[in-house]
């Protein structure tokens, strides 16, 4: 298998909200890189979540990279309480900032990694002022709200171009795709330039949830 293993954030969205420690347990033993955290506000998106309280209860129960995506509209207000809570990474979605470069050096000034997500409808050239800036990008592959959602194909153009974006000017900067990845989509996903692969359903309703992590990873 050419190149490194493609990173695997399980989405806590998929998981038994009565037992998260079994879940967290899980993603760690099977392999997980980072746990992705779905905030959902029931504005920016149709749907409602959890906020701080939960993440910070997660963060107690695992020692994976917290993985924070904030689908809330004016995000601003909560990061902070976001990184208290234990998020190594806070994503916001370009949509909802009219200040992007204030809140991602908000995020920064916070000790934490900062990262841009967007929608299926937007284009990957508007983040072309702020990508040097970034410690990775979120590209939805489905529009954001709930998990189980199908993947739109239109996504692998958009990865590809975005990765044609970094290497010219951040090539450290990494691409995670959100939405609707399976374990037969993972590896055209690498291949188009993904580093990291967010799978709610792929991974926590899988039958052999570490079976899947290996293949969406690229091991097997
Ligand atoms: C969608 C969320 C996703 C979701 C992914 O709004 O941002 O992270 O949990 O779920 P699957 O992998 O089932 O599409
Ligand atoms: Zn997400």
């Amino acid at each position: 298998m050419p190149g490194k293993p493609t990173l695997i954030a399980p989405s806590i969205l998929s998981a038994d909200f009565a037992d998260l420690k079994s879940a967290l347990n899980l993603a760690e033993t099977a392999g997980a890189d980072w746990i992705h955290c779905d905030v959902m506000d029931g504005a920016f998106v149709p749907n409602i979540t959890f906020g701080p309280f939960i993440v910070q209860a997660i963060a107690r129960c695992t020692n994976l990279v917290i993985d924070t995506h904030l689908m809330i509209r004016d995000p601003d207000r909560y990061i902070e309480d976001f990184v208290k809570a234990g998020s190594h990474q806070v994503t916001v979605h370009q949509e909802a900032c009219p200040h992007l470069h204030r809140t991602i050096q908000f995020i920064k000034g916070l000790g934490a990694k900062a990262g841009v997500s967007i929608n299926p409808a937007t284009p990957v050239s508007v983040l072309e002022s702020i990508l040097p800036d970034l410690d990775l990008v979120l590209l939805m592959s489905v529009n954001p709200g709930f998990g189980g959602q199908k993947f739109i194909p239109s996504s692998i153009g958009k990865i590809a171009k975005l990765d044609r974006m970094r290497r010219e000017m951040n090539p450290g900067m990494l691409i995670a795709v959100d939405g609707g990845v399976t374990e037969e989509n993972a590896a055209g996903l690498a291949a188009a330039g993904a580093d990291s692969l967010v799978a709610g359903t792929a991974f926590f309703k899988a039958s052999d949830p570490a079976a899947a992590a290996r293949k969406i990873k690229g091991l097997e």
